[in-house]
C-alpha cells in the first residue's frame, strides 16, 4: 500500500522536526514514533470540519516551518471532532477541536501509533486529561502546557512537550489561537 503524497511529507517532516526539538525522553518516544513511519494503514473516513478549523489558517500563518506547510495540505483532509466530554461547557464545546491523523480511527488507520492536532481558540483551556501511553507535544503556534510534574511552560517554536505515561495534563491558548500536534506510540 502507498500513502498519498501529502500525508507522507508531513511524515517527513515531523520526523525532522521532533528530531530537532527533542531531547531525553522525549527524543527516544520521538524515535519510537518515527520507526513506525514505514508502515501503511488503511485510509480512514471523511473530511470533518468545525468552525473552530477556521482559527487554523491563523495560527500557521505565524510558523514558516516545514512543518507548518505539511500540516496545512492535510488538515482539510482531517476528520474534525469534539471532546465528548466538553459538554456542558458551550464556550470550550465551540471553542477546541481534534483530529487523529494516523491512529485509530484517524485519516491513516493505525493501531500502533496515535498522531493528531489540537486546535484551540483564543482564551480556552483545554481539561486536564490523563491516558496510559507516553506523549510528545509539538507546537505549532504560542500556547502552554502543564503536567503534574512541570509548570505552566510554552516551549517556544523549535521546543517540544513530553508527557511521561498516565501523568495529569494540560493545555490552554493565549491571546491568540492556538494549533499542537501529538505523538504517541501505542
Ligand atoms: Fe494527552
Amino acid at each position: 500500500m502507498r500513502r498519498a503524497g501529502e500525508l507522507e511529507r508531513f511524515l517527513t517532516a515531523s520526523a525532522a522536526a521532533l528530531r530537532a526539538a527533542c531531547h531525553g525522553e522525549a527524543l527516544r518516544v520521538a524515535e519510537t514514533v518515527i520507526a513506525r513511519f514505514g508502515a501503511v494503514g488503511a485510509s480512514g473516513g471523511a473530511a470533518a470540519r468545525l468552525p473552530v478549523c477556521d482559527w487554523i489558517a491563523p495560527a500557521l500563518a505565524g510558523r514558516g516551518s516545514d512543518l507548518a506547510r505539511a500540516f496545512a495540505a492535510v488538515e482539510g483532509k482531517l476528520a474534525w471532532t469534539r471532546r465528548a466530554s466538553a459538554r456542558p461547557d458551550e464556550r470550550f464545546w465551540d471553542g477546541h477541536a481534534n483530529a487523529v491523523i494516523l491512529g485509530p480511527g484517524g485519516f491513516e488507520v493505525r493501531s500502533d501509533l496515535w498522531i493528531g492536532a489540537t486546535v484551540m481558540a483564543p482564551g480556552m483551556a483545554y481539561p486536564q486529561h490523563d491516558h496510559a501511553p507516553e506523549e510528545v507535544y509539538l507546537p505549532l503556534s504560542p500556547g502552554e502546557w502543564w503536567n503534574a510534574a512541570m509548570d505552566w511552560t510554552d516551549p517556544g517554536p523549535t521546543g517540544c512537550i513530553y508527557n511521561p505515561p498516565g501523568i495529569a495534563h494540560a493545555m490552554r491558548s493565549g491571546e491568540g489561537p492556538f494549533l499542537a500536534l501529538w505523538y504517541l506510540p501505542l
